[in-house]
């Protein structure tokens, strides 16, 4: 079933001009970049997009990375996408991670781990809302 995902490509990566190379990787796995924009996440949109995890222990060393510099938000379009782009990624540990995947390619750890993507459909429709409006994807 095609369905959209949301990716952000996070300041470690961004910093590194890594922006191309995680784009390669996620159209060479048939995933359409349908919606991209280069943003500086305030503080306010940071702690709201990782409010799931305000309790853990990393909620606040999360939120500085995520503003430390800019990210590229995404939607990803394709066959099962939201399942499809968390192969893509890896796991969150990047010493976890498959050979190939993103996060195994260039995370530096498992906070600073490049990218971001929705775990859920019901997620990504809530991510997806938080970044883009409907005009500003085109399909
Ligand atoms: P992400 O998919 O963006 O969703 C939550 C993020 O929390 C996750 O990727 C990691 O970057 C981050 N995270 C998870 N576990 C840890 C940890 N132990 N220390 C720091 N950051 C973490």
């Amino acid at each position: 079933m095609t369905e959209r995902t949301f990716s952000i490509i996070k300041p470690d990566a961004t910093k590194r001009n890594l922006t191309g190379k995680i784009n390669a990787v996620i159209e060479d796995a048939g995933l359409r970049i349908v919606a991209q924009k280069r943003i500086r996440m305030s503080d306010a949109q940071a702690k709201k997009f990782y409010e799931v995890h305000s309790e853990r222990p990393f909620y606040g060393e999360l939120v500085e990375f995520m503003t430390s510099g800019p990210v590229v938000v995404q939607v990803l379009e394709g066959d099962n996408a939201v399942a499809r782009y968390r192969e893509v990624m890896g796991a969150t540990n990047p010493e976890q991670a498959a050979p190939g995947t993103i996060r195994k390619l260039y995370a530096n750890n498992v906070g600073e781990n490049s990218v971001h993507g929705s775990d859920s459909l019901d997620n990504a429709k809530l991510e997806i809302a938080q970044f883009f409006t409907d005009a500003e994807i085109v399909g």
